[in-house]
């Protein structure tokens, strides 16, 4: 599938979007390297710290169906301007899917890519966790 196409996925993931307090509407398109697409959108909490973030539920549904291997995750919003993943996302992205490509789709439909190694360089990751032992 072409970047183009999965785009097109987060768009329409976009449509499925809870978000009655930021009234921001995102979604993601998640492609597997056997070019499977996971689907989400932001789903938001009255407990406003609960909320989803589109991207993660995304990658939380790959997951939990065994899908370990990423090629590539699209991100759609009404903004006017690329909105790139928040840093929570970023870091769940490396964890998960490490350096994929992260297309970044905006209001009209344009969309730009740049690497997660550019998004969050020198992320925290698991090696560093058996640093310390
Ligand atoms: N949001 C996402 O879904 N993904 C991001 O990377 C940035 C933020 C959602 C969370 C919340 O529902 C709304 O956008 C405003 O922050």
């Amino acid at each position: 599938m072409d970047y183009k196409a999965l785009a097109k996925r987060a768009l329409a993931a976009r449509k499925h979007s809870h978000s009655p307090f930021s009234h921001f509407r995102v979604g993601a398109a998640l492609l597997t390297t056997s070019g499977q697409v996971y689907t989400g959108c932001n789903i938001e909490s009255s407990s406003f710290g609960l909320t989803m973030c589109a991207e993660r539920t995304a990658l939380f549904k790959a997951v939990s169906e065994g899908r370990r291997k990423f090629k590539a995750i699209a991100v759609a919003t009404g903004g006017t301007t690329f909105t790139p993943p928040c840093g929570a996302c970023r870091q769940v992205i490396a964890d998960l899917a490490g350096d994929i490509d992260c297309i970044m789709v905006k209001r009209g439909g344009k969309s730009t890519v740049a690497k997660m190694s550019t998004l969050l360089p020198q992320p925290f990751g698991a090696h560093h966790l058996s640093r310390t032992r």
